[in-house]
């Protein structure tokens, strides 16, 4: 279906901050309790946020720091039984993917009694959250540029007991507002610059080519892509650059909604056991298949030559060679087998690879042989 909708109201830029502020008093005005979840660092004293920091010390606040890497359910049940008590009406989330993430499974679980991590992955994995009748608004303001969270309707919780990850899912979950400050990204580390950069360029490339593909989707997907492409080889030697980092910010939210509409791929499925095997970071893992699953899906993508172009590449040892580049310059690993990945490890990989929603979403059929073969060629 040719079909495309987001319902995000977004702000971009410092000098949206007030407008922005305005508009949440007057959408909010009947609302007394807050939750602000940060991601630490006190990012909520930063310039650009005054006057939404102003317009929410008119309310009841409580500012809980959320400093989880990849939230897992124990991570959000202590989170629930700290914040509980305050009875929030409005969540904002000031932070990377998993700060939002938290917001969201906040956002569907406020009314659920849990005591137990065992009853938070039950409510979790048996979606209880459907049948509530009010989910708890929530506003992004992202401090990373790669997630897209702020535009999507989903939240990845993590269950390394299990050995699974689970999403949190329902159209309610989109955020109400968002507001993309590029100023708060200038301060991210290098490392999560260029893995959240490369996640942004997995998540348009995989909506580009997703069953679930549309229009639209294709032109965020291909105008995201090539953001990146021109951008993150420079941010090296200018990572202060605010121009380079509204680049980068722009592509995330092109690229989140480019995914919010299709969701991900094959590669975002093999990249979970490789995060949770190996500790390789989200952005990373998803961008090592990247190039093999192009190759894999070529003769099924609409108009393949955009794509490549986006890229600047002529084909897709060209979009390899590109990736490959990346790595180099920043100093990581390119091969699976430096993140200490084996044959033998590459069975288990497969074995947990196959993510309902995500490698079926895959346009062309990925057998475990082929994935086995793929992942191997790739040590
Ligand atoms: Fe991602």
């Amino acid at each position: 279906m040719n079909h495309f909708y987001n319902p995000v109201a977004v702000s971009f830029g410092a000098a949206s901050a007030e407008a922005f502020a305005d508009m949440l008093q007057n959408r909010y005005a009947l609302v007394e309790r807050v939750l602000v979840l940060t991601r630490g660092g006190d990012v909520e004293k930063s310039d650009s946020l005054k006057s939404v920091m102003h317009m929410l010390s008119k309310k009841e606040t409580l500012l809980k720091e959320v400093t989880l890497y990849n939230p897992n359910c124990a991570d959000i049940l202590k989170l629930k039984q700290d914040i509980e008590p305050f009875g929030y009406e409005l969540i904002v989330a000031i932070g990377g993917g998993s700060v939002m993430d938290a917001a969201k499974v906040l956002s569907a679980l406020q009314r659920k009694q849990v005591q137990t991590v065992a009853q938070v992955r039950e409510a979790i994995t048996s979606e209880w959250y459907r049948g509530e009748s009010h989910f708890t608004p929530w506003i992004g303001i992202p401090t990373t540029s790669g997630t897209g969270s702020e535009v999507t309707c989903w939240a990845t919780i993590w269950d390394e007991e299990c050995g699974s990850k689970y999403s949190v899912s329902d159209v309610r979950l989109y955020a109400s507002e968002a507001l993309i400050l590029p100023e708060l990204t200038v301060t991210m580390p290098m490392r999560l610059s260029v893995a959240t950069a490369l996640d942004a360029m997995c998540h348009a490339t995989e909506a580009y080519w997703s069953v679930h593909t549309n229009t639209i989707t294709r032109v965020y997907a291909l105008q995201a892509i090539k953001r990146i492409r021109r951008t993150l080889p420079l941010l090296i030697e200018q990572p202060d650059d605010l121009a380079l980092r509204e680049q980068l910010s722009t592509a995330s939210v092109l690229a989140g909604l480019a995914f919010s509409n299709t969701r991900t791929t094959a590669c975002h499925s093999i990249s979970y056991p490789l995060t949770m095997l190996y500790g390789i970071d989200h952005g990373i893992a998803a961008s090592l298949t990247l190039a093999a699953v192009m190759r894999h899906n070529l003769a099924a993508l609409i108009d393949p030559e955009k794509l490549l172009h986006a890229f600047g590449a002529a084909d897709v040892d060209g979009v390899d060679h590109f990736i490959q580049s990346i790595y180099n310059q920043y100093g990581l690993p390119g091969r699976l087998g430096h993140y200490g990945a084996t044959v033998e490890g590459i069975r288990h990989v497969v074995s947990l690879s196959y993510t309902k929603g995500r490698m079926d979403n895959n346009p062309v059929n990925l057998s475990s042989e082929e994935l086995e073969r793929m992942l191997v060629s790739l040590l």
